[in-house]
């Protein structure tokens, strides 16, 4: 019986001419697709007169998205269009408002949301150049373009990862690895009969507990070192506390400098910091989630700039560069650290690697998914580069350096306003809490009565949804902060917020 009588015989099922359910024509894509850039520019047009913050309950939200089990069947695209728009431009918190300046969260470029759409809709999987060649290529040159924007040499590398976190951790895996004196890969972090012990401020982002605790070495590894009056980590402990440790039988091999610590915006003495590890053969790693991209400022500091001497570096371009969420990078002196932290080759990957199958040179061709943590990656690559085509250097020199300014100029707003108190000024994070101008009878800590009183404050002001602010706790003190990475504040957003502030503080008080 030949083949071809029995193909006749089978009935195809349909399969001849599929009608998969999540299938959609180029008419109606292009359609819905207008119609939701209709939406989008209708919302970002309003955002300005729309609420910071929604200011709903959980049980508000929930009950707005119903509680209806699995769908057992599908409905038309435009429906779910409409119900989708509806759901988050009505029941968010706008990041992109102009008066949005809480945490280290930017207002998204437009163009980012563009370079998003395009890059779902070719959805190249930048794990593996041959799956994702221009998209590689790309990757590729926005991580040059990263380099040169932070001032670092040529011949560092790296790849672009989920944000900050992650970027840390791929610094931090790459640091373990090239510091370790025995096969870390092989034997674990347990492995060596030194424990590695590695240093950061007090003022360090929480993502390097989590590393420390994930990747095997434990929080007990991390040797915490006192910051200075200006928040700045303490040069004369760091260095004692190496010289404590190797005293005590322990391997120092990293320490961890913030260019822009979370809370205020401070920049560690990098320059020094950067001596101290050469001088004690220690892999020198800089969190730049925050304020890396600041360097890019003629006028920036010369510790801001010694980042760019760094042995890796972590920044967010879903921060500073403006990008829509997610988009982290991690920069490394050698890119050799991290194929040598990351890399297996498995059967069933038959990628092109170089010549000796290891060493990313000049012309090779780049795996990304042997670089760093994830195997298949997306395309978030494109809104970055997007952006930095749409804005230049000279456009991001600009915003970086108004936001600044703005949060100069609030510090001195707050400084002359007779109930309030700046605290501290750094990049673009302003401090500051509101002080009454008498305290109530019976209030026996003050500064207890008004770390309370701002932090009730905070969470008024971010219910009442004109503007959203965070927290930092600075020498004991509760704080309210200002963090301005946003393009769309003004100095009209900046000058009304002390009184709107210093009102509030009187209603509760
Ligand atoms: C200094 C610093 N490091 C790391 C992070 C974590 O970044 P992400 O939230 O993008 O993971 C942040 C976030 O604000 C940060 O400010």
């Amino acid at each position: 019986m030949s083949l071809e009588n029995d193909s006749e015989k089978i009935d195809d099922g349909g399969l001849g001419s599929r009608e998969a359910a999540l299938d959609m024509g180029p008419d109606e894509f292009r359609k819905l697709g207008y119609q939701m850039v209709d939406r989008i520019a209708g919302f970002l047009e309003s955002l300005p007169s729309r609420p910071v913050n929604p200011d709903e309950t959980v049980t508000e939200v929930r009950s707005v998205l119903g509680g209806g089990s699995l769908p057992e069947k599908g409905v038309p695209a435009t429906e779910i269009l409409d119900e989708a728009t509806g759901l988050l431009f009505d029941h968010s918190l706008f990041n992109g408002h102009p008066n949005f300046m809480a945490y280290v969260t930017s207002s998204a470029a437009p163009i980012g949301a563009l370079g998003d759409l395009l890059a779902a809709a070719v959805n190249a999987n930048v794990g593996a150049w041959a799956l994702s060649p221009v998209a590689t290529e790309i990757e590729k040159q926005t991580i040059e373009w990263i380099r040169e924007s932070v001032g670092c040499a040529e011949g560092y590398g790296g790849l672009l990862v989920s944000g900050g976190n992650m970027a840390n951790f791929v610094g931090f895996l790459a640091a373990r690895k090239a510091k370790a004196k025995w096969d870390i890969r092989g034997k674990g972090a347990r492995g060596g009969e030194q424990g590695m012990r590695l240093y950061a401020s007090r003022e360090t982002h929480t993502w390097v507990q989590k590393a420390a605790d994930l990747f095997g070495l434990g929080t007990d590894a991390i040797t915490w070192v006192a910051v200075d009056g200006e928040q700045k980590m303490d040069l004369v402990e760091l260095e004692g506390k190496i010289a404590e440790d190797r005293q005590a039988g322990h391997q120092p091999f990293l320490v961890v400098a913030s260019a822009g610590t979370v809370s205020t915006g401070t920049v560690d003495p990098l320059e020094a910091i950067g001596r101290i590890c050469r001088a004690n053969d220690l892999w020198f790693h800089v969190d730049g989630a925050y304020g890396a991209f600041a360097a890019m400022l003629p006028e920036a500091s010369v510790d801001l700039r010694a980042l760019a001497q760094a042995d890796s570096i972590a920044l967010d371009p879903h921060k500073w560069l403006y990008t829509p969420l997610e988009a982290g990078c991690t920069l490394v002196r050698n890119p050799q650290n991290l194929i040598d932290a990351f890399s297996f080759h498995p059967d069933y990957y038959l990628f092109d690697q170089d010549e000796d199958g290891e060493n990313p040179d000049e012309n090779a061709t780049i795996n990304y998914y042997e670089l760093g943590l994830q195997n298949s990656r997306g395309f978030r690559a494109l809104k970055v580069w997007m952006a930095w085509r749409q804005a230049g250097r000279e456009g991001y020199v600009r915003m970086i350096r108004d936001d600044i300014a703005l949060a100069k100029a609030l510090y001195d707003r707050v400084g002359v306003h007779p109930n309030l108190e700046a605290l501290t000024q750094s990049l673009s994070i302003t401090t500051f809490r509101y002080v009454p101008e008498t305290v109530p009878d019976g209030v026996e800590d003050r500064d207890e009565w008004l770390n309370e009183l701002n932090r009730e404050l905070l969470k008024r002001l971010q219910s009442d949804g004109k503007v959203y602010l965070s927290n930092a706790v600075v020498d004991g003190r509760f704080a309210l902060r200002a963090c301005i990475v946003n393009f769309r504040t003004t100095l009209n957003e900046i000058e009304a917020l002390p009184e709107l502030v210093a009102c509030a503080g009187r209603e509760m008080a």
